[in-house]
């Protein structure tokens, strides 16, 4: 099948209910979307499907065909991306990192949607898990973001 992968089409070979996730690191190698719970429990394997927060790990490949599909490789190709990226780079969110790149995905969807976010909003959109409790410097960086 044909998917649309950070603004290219990729020809994949895949069971049509094989988790995005799996194809995205095996077969195309963007290994940046992470493997965590694999129970659509923690977001470490968030991407955008056509703009929204989505956990690859429990998402049929077969159901994103012909919808964008971006990840954490591209990004900083989105205006609003960048600036997120900015600000976790700025405020130096990340400490081990494995949740991180899921965490940018869904503060990239948030700001999309909502581009001054309540704290309402980003505690209700700001649910990917972090073993290393950087909670609160996530917070800061959304709010940063939605000021640059
Ligand atoms: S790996 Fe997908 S939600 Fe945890
Ligand atoms: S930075 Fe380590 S799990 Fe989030």
């Amino acid at each position: 099948m044909d998917l649309i992968i950070n603004g290219t089409t990729r020809r994949v070979e895949a069971e049509a209910d094989t988790p995005l996730l799996w194809v995205l690191r095996d077969e195309l190698g963007l290994t940046g979307t992470k493997y965590g719970c694999g129970a659509a429990q923690c977001g470490a394997c968030t991407v955008l499907v056509d703009g929204q927060a989505t956990r690859s790990c429990v998402t049929p490949v077969d159901s994103v065909a012909g919808l964008p599909v971006t990840t954490i490789e591209a990004i900083e190709a989105d205006p609003v991306g960048r600036k997120v990226v900015e600000a976790w780079v700025g405020i130096q969110v990340p400490q081990c990192g494995y949740c991180q790149s899921g965490q940018v995905m869904a503060a990239t969807a948030l700001l999309k949607q909502t581009p001054a976010p309540s704290e309402e909003d980003i505690a209700g959109a700001m649910t990917n898990l972090c073993r290393c409790g950087t909670y609160n410097a996530i917070a800061a960086a959304v709010r940063q973001a939605a000021q640059g």
